[in-house]
C-alpha cells in the first residue's frame, strides 16, 4: 500500500541543493532544481556513497556522486556516466500546503 510521507517544508531546500532523509527503511536524496523537487535513492548504485552529498546539476537535472563522479538522471534514476551502471530508485514527489512529500511504494 503506497504511503505519503512529508519530508520537509518547500523552503528548506533552495535550487541546486540536496538533502538526505531516512524514512521507513528508505534512504532518499531529495533534490531541488528550480521549482521542481526530485526524490531518488540516496545510495549510489556503484558503491555505498550518499548522492545527497554530491553536486546537483540543475540544468541537466542530474546529481553527481561525490565518490567517483557518476551522474544520475533525477527523473529516471538512470546513470548518465560510468562507473555506475545501474539505476537508483525514483520516488514520486508531491508538494502540498508548503510541504514536500514522497510517496513510498
Ligand atoms: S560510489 Fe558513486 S560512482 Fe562510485
Amino acid at each position: 500500500m503506497p504511503e505519503t510521507v512529508i519530508l520537509c517544508p518547500v523552503d528548506e531546500l533552495s535550487s541546486g541543493q540536496a538533502k538526505r532523509f531516512d524514512v521507513a527503511g528508505h534512504r532518499i536524496a531529495l533534490v531541488r532544481t528550480g521549482d521542481e523537487f526530485h526524490a531518488v535513492g540516496d545510495r549510489c548504485s556503484h558503491e555505498n556513497y550518499s548522492l545527497a552529498e554530491g553536486e546537483v546539476w540543475v540544468d541537466e537535472r542530474e546529481i553527481e556522486c561525490p565518490r567517483h563522479g557518476s551522474t544520475f538522471d533525477l527523473c529516471t534514476g538512470e546513470p548518465c556516466s560510468l562507473p555506475a551502471t545501474h539505476a537508483v530508485p525514483v520516488y514520486e514527489v508531491t508538494v502540498a500546503d508548503g510541504n514536500v512529500s514522497v510517496i513510498l511504494p
